[in-house]
């Protein structure tokens, strides 16, 4: 047997035992004539103990040992004089008596303890000595739990857990596909699938009724912080149902999650229409931790003074930022540079500061009569303390998108958005389409198969773009955690949605024919939603990257650093595909 026990499990019960471990050598400090050394394995740190005055070779043999060393050690447990209050294992050391070299080790790039001194691209060249960081293995540990506890809880509802190819055919509309030539079909290539989507219907089609799937989606998309190329869904879907039914099922499931993963337990999740998310958050991913909401300023701000960035503006929104009356001058004028940053583009800030009398001094009071100023406090809602901050411009959508940055970071400055907090909602009834600049045309906002709210069918004639779509998303605190809708079952509904969307009969027939026809043999009503999983986890182990919860992570170009990939293949690869790569000259 290499070990008896884990180096995480001895407690002062154990005390008197002989034991066995195994492990990795964290540290080892020599202290007179004592030796002492840190054995660290998934489960925990160890203290083992080597005494030169009752074994000086055994002891001479502990001073060799280097850092990541794997030993086995037999020793008996003893009770610490000076315990280590930090550590679960800290009221007890081994007394070694026997020491087995099992494999040595190079000198690791970098500290392998909660605080490394390696840097982000070490650590991703040699994940796997990452990954022996506890902080970090903690991650992986809280994933295969919550993958667990989906399981447990879709599994009771009746959700069968079915495998879907992962070499598929690229569909337009969504991200760029990931591609791969097919040898046996010179000139062809599969994708990968960005979701599951059409292939879950198609087990509706046939049957399945309530079908889950943990399952890998690659898009050719560029990377953020809560992007992968290749990453994690829950994907889910069910028949007969309404989308009631599956809004109940899944709080049901995030409910599940949170008590048995977090032991906390979360409200009814609040309900809220894309048009409210966008005209009080501007964003349809709204972090509702905090309030701070959006006040429309039009009718107070516009034609009421000489104010002319105002009198042009189509959109003029405030927030009211509590008791931030305090910020200097300088202070404002790096939020005014915050806002003006190319990311988010706003031409400047207005601001107004309610004094502790109640009057109400502003960036732009010369063009405003007192009663003006008034009347902003009022429509804010502002106190004595308070500090109003405006957005305005002639892109109302815009506009809103630049006050939600500013209302984001206000909320960090203020400690309003701690981690350990939670705030989950549905947003629900987004609209059908989305325009395209780039494409000049209208592109589905969550995908071609979403039903639209049958009330707003008639509508699909004359007026698409303010159709509005049987579909939904779950946001906690801020991001966007899953989405999904009621799916159109009826092949006619569906080539209609083709052609607003520019697709000829034709065209739809050679790219979504195998849906259509399925739909000829009796498609049930059916709907269902993915999650990201990857965000998921992040949230629930407070990370700021998703790439913290992901065994093997790509950078943000896309490579896999640990194994250089993406890399360049044989010639022989290449011709076996018939393949000839054409490299821009540079
Ligand atoms: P959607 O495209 O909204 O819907 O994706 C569902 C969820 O997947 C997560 N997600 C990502 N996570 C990490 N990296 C990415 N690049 C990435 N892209 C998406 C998000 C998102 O909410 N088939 C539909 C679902 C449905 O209608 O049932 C779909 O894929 O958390």
């Amino acid at each position: 047997m290499y070990r008896t026990k884990t180096c995480g499990e001895l407690r002062l019960a154990n005390v008197g035992e002989s034991v066995t471990l195994c492990g990795w050598v964290q540290r080892t400090r020599k202290m007179g004539g004592m030796t002492f050394a840190d054995l660290r394995d998934r489960y925990g740190i160890t203290q083992l103990v080597f005494d030169e005055s009752t074994d000086s070779a055994l002891c001479a043999e502990a001073n060799r040992l280097g850092r990541e060393w794997v030993i086995q050690v037999v020793g008996e447990v003893s009770e610490r004089q000076s315990k280590n209050k930090n550590l679960p294992t800290g009221d007890i050391e081994i007394i070694v008596r026997k020491l087995v070299v099992l494999n040595e080790s190079a000198v690791p790039p970098f500290t392998i303890e909660e605080q490394s001194d390696g840097g982000d691209d070490l650590r991703m060249k040699y994940r796997y000595l990452d990954l022996r960081r506890p902080c970090v293995r903690k991650n992986l540990e809280l994933r295969h739990k919550f993958a667990f506890e989906v399981r447990r809880y879709l599994d009771q509802q009746g959700f069968m857990e079915i495998e879907t190819p992962v070499l598929v055919n690229s569909t337009p509309e969504g991200a760029r596909d990931f591609v791969v030539p097919s040898r046996m079909n010179p000139g062809q290539f599969y994708a990968l699938p960005q979701s599951p989507q059409t292939l879950k219907q198609l087990l509706m089609v046939a049957g399945m009724d309530r079908y889950f799937q943990i399952v890998k989606c690659f898009r050719d998309e560029d990377l953020r912080a809560d992007r992968q190329p290749e990453f994690t869904q829950i994907d889910c879907e069910m028949s007969f149902v309404e989308q009631e039914d599956i809004l109940q099922m899944f709080e049901g499931m995030s409910r599940h999650l949170f008590k048995s993963i977090l032991g906390i337990d979360i409200p009814t999740l609040p309900r809220m229409t894309w048009a409210d998310a966008m005209k009080y958050y501007g964003s349809d991913k709204p972090d509702t931790r905090f309030d701070m909401k959006f006040v429309e300023l039009m009718d107070v701000l516009k034609g009421t003074g000489e104010f002319g960035v105002f009198n042009e503006a189509e959109y003029i929104g405030g927030i009211c930022c509590e008791g931030q009356a305090v910020y200097t001058r300088k202070q404002l004028d790096q939020l005014t540079d915050f806002v003006r940053r190319p990311q988010i583009g706003a031409k400047g800030l207005v601001y107004a500061r309610v004094g502790e009398d109640g009057s109400v001094k502003s960036s732009v009071d010369k063009f405003y009569s007192p009663e003006v100023l008034e009347n902003l406090k009022q429509a804010m809602n502002a106190k004595p303390g308070d500090l109003i901050l405006i957005i305005s411009g002639p892109d109302t959508l815009k506009a809103r998108k630049q006050l939600c940055e500013l209302r984001l970071e206000m909320g960090s400055r203020m400690g309003l958005r701690p981690k350990d907090k939670f705030s989950c909602l549905w947003v629900i009834d987004f609209p059908m389409y989305e325009w395209s600049d780039e494409e000049q045309r209208l592109m589905a906002m969550h995908h071609p198969f979403t039903s639209p709210k049958p009330e707003d069918i008639p509508l699909l004639d004359t007026d698409p773009a303010s159709v509005r779509a049987n579909a939904y998303d779950m946001v906690i605190n801020g991001v966007e955690v899953g989405g999904g809708s009621i799916r159109i079952h009826d092949a006619k509904l569906q080539q209609k949605i083709f052609e607003i969307l520019g697709f000829t009969p034709e065209q739809a027939q050679q790219k979504f024919g195998f849906l259509m026809n399925a739909f000829k043999y009796g498609a049930p009503p059916h709907g269902g939603l993915a999650y990201g999983l990857d965000r998921f986890v992040s949230l629930f182990a407070q990370l700021d990257s998703i790439r913290d919860c992901i065994a093997f992570p790509k950078n943000n170009s896309g490579r896999d650093v640990m194994l250089d990939a993406p890399g360049f293949i044989d010639q022989s690869q290449l011709d076996e595909l018939h393949l000839q790569i054409d490299l821009p000259k540079e």
